[in-house]
């Protein structure tokens, strides 16, 4: 045990929060070993790593502190949902919500945390985000742990992540997936990538949807050569996804205009990250919206455009609901409050912590976003965690287009949302609740057993007390990744204590999480979304007026 505990202050110290890979390399099959050692050899004592307490398998109840007890009274906080607010008590047991009411009372064997002159609300619900991705020649550096546990400091206590299918076969992306889940220290569900079009992606599709728990697809309309999909095969993904009950989502940019746009910066000389915006500005995150919009809109299927980055796009998004179509805008923390400026930073390092796609725009694309979302414009709030440290991003030092895409955000959303939307005083905290937790559950349809403070729901909750403050820095963020796109940022509300499946594992600055701690989550078809579809086709089919019986001349 104590070579053991030697080994792992090693590692720390070699990683601490250097950009080697090599020992990162090291590091993870090691990490990989050990978690497999807990699994076989379960043993009483916690341990400590990247700065985090891990309880070992098979001390659920005394690691660390008896917050991990299984019944939990939260006192005296403001309880909030989306819909309403209340001065109340919230009692768990067993990783499930018991009761929501003012002064409950309980025994000695409960565990009470006082909220009083707190929120206690649903943990958030990050629809978006990339660990462990291999994309752009290498993989994201925050895997299932160590993502997850960036997330948990952070409110967050579920996210859906993104399987991206081997060589087009989904089951071996499911399975690939669940491998690198293991490890899950929190609750996690997918949406699948379809990135080719045959009967034995179809078949399959039906297969995630009806027995692997997954309900929703992504068609990637940008980088081509490898994830981006033709017109002809969004259409045909589309039916499919009608067929199914199963939400399409897009990643609307012009691909082909993408890749000529940087050919004509290479051709410029512009080969540093500034080049990356320039070469796919907004208008061609608007075609592709506009396009992907109606094409759902011609097949009558709901629509979901993830990372909406542009007031571009966003306008395309606003025109289809204001004509009645259904589809979701989501945007992403970077957009929200980041502009393209830093990627005009002489220090390549720091400008190519900022290369995501779509690029974070210029100044003023960040507020009107802000407006839209306030406005019900624009309805969650994902991240598109997706990172890689300045090693990885340095594989583009002589050209912008090998810098792997992709920013943090996983560990900063809740904070960020709230300075940004809340703090300011464009939305109130209900909605604040709405935005980062509730409506996430409600289009993956895993309401309200996620996204809310009811008796029933599972019991992921967040204390966050509006008059502490934050400071976001690479020095002390969880991630593994040693830059951070918000270095310094500060501002008011913190989430104090995060609790996930009924178990205090944020609490006075300290993370106390287990490999193996998250479940997989299922998601059911046909959520609400798909309400009234039929009806319209049947509207649709009888305004044809056709086909027009004739008669035949006589001869
Ligand atoms: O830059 C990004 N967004 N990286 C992740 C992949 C994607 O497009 O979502
Ligand atoms: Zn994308
Ligand atoms: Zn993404």
């Amino acid at each position: 045990m104590a070579k053991l505990q030697s080994t792992l202050q090693w590692l720390k110290i070699k990683e601490g929060r250097s950009i080697d890979s090599h020992y990162r390399v090291q590091r993870n099959s090691l990490l990989s070993v050990l978690v497999c050692l807990f699994t076989i050899f379960p043993f009483s004592r916690s341990i400590q790593l990247d700065g985090l307490q891990f309880c070992a398998y098979g001390e659920s109840e005394s690691c660390g502190s008896s917050s991990t007890t299984t019944k939990l009274l939260i006192k005296g906080g403001t309880v909030v949902n989306a819909h309403h607010q209340e001065v109340a008590d919230v009692y768990v047991e067993d990783g499930i919500i018991v009761s929501v009411q003012p002064n409950i009372n309980v025994g000695d064997d409960v565990t009470v945390l006082d909220a009083t002159g707190k929120y206690v609300m649903p943990g958030g619900i990050d629809p978006h985000t990339h660990l462990a991705m291999e994309f752009m020649g290498t993989e994201t550096i925050d895997d299932f742990f160590s993502g997850q546990a960036a997330a948990l400091a952070g409110g967050t206590t579920m996210h859906i992540d993104f399987v991206i299918p081997v060589n087009g076969s989904l089951t071996a992306g499911f399975e690939a997936y669940t491998k690198k889940a293991k490890k899950s220290c929190m609750d996690y569900g997918y949406h699948m990538a379809i990135t080719k079009w045959d009967e034995d992606v179809a078949r399959e599709m039906e297969i995630m949807v009806q027995k692997r728990g997954i309900n929703s697809f992504k068609f990637f309309l940008a980088y081509k050569g490898s994830l981006m999909i033709t017109d002809d095969l969004l259409l045909q993904g589309l039916k499919k996804c009608k067929s199914l009950g199963a939400l399409a989502m897009v990643h609307a940019e012009n691909g082909d205009a993408v890749a000529e746009g940087q050919n004509r910066m290479i051709d410029l000389g512009i080969t540093g990250p500034e080049g990356h915006a320039l070469s796919r500005p907004p208008v061609l995150e608007g075609e592709a919206t506009a396009r992907a919009v109606r094409l759902a809109g011609f097949v009558n299927v709901p629509l979901y455009v993830v990372h909406v980055m542009s007031v571009d796009a966003m306008e395309e998004i606003a025109k289809a609901q204001k004509s009645g179509q259904k589809v979701i805008g989501e945007p992403v923390v970077s957009g929200l409050v980041l502009d393209d400026s830093w990627l005009w930073n002489p220090d390549f390092t720091i400008a190519a912590k900022y290369v995501m796609s779509p690029p974070i725009r210029k100044s003023g694309h960040d507020k009107a976003l802000q407006a839209a979302l306030s406005r019900g414009v624009l309805q969650l709030v994902g991240t598109d965690h997706c990172t890689f440290n300045s090693t990885q991003k340095a594989l583009g030092t002589d050209d912008f287009r090998k810098i792997p895409n992709g920013v943090n955000g996983i560990e900063e959303r809740m904070h960020l949302v709230w300075e940004t939307m809340v703090e300011s005083g464009q939305i109130s905290v209900t909605d604040y609740v709405r935005i980062t937790s509730t409506e996430c559950a409600r289009i993956f349809n895993i309401y309200p057993r996620k996204g809310a403070i009811l008796a029933g729901s599972d019991a992921d909750i967040i204390i966050l007390n509006p008059n502490s403050s934050f400071e976001i820095t690479a020095a002390t963020h969880h991630s593994r990744s040693d830059t951070n796109v918000y270095e310094g940022r500060k501002g008011k509300g913190k989430v104090e204590v995060t609790i996930a499946g009924g178990k205090v594992v944020w609490e006075g600055g300290a993370l106390k999480v287990q490999p193996g701690w998250g479940k997989y989550i299922e998601m059911a078809p046909f959520s609400y979304l798909f309400n009234g579809i039929e009806r319209a086709d049947a509207t649709y089919l009888s305004s044809l007026n056709a086909p027009v019986r004739r008669f035949k001349a006589a001869t």
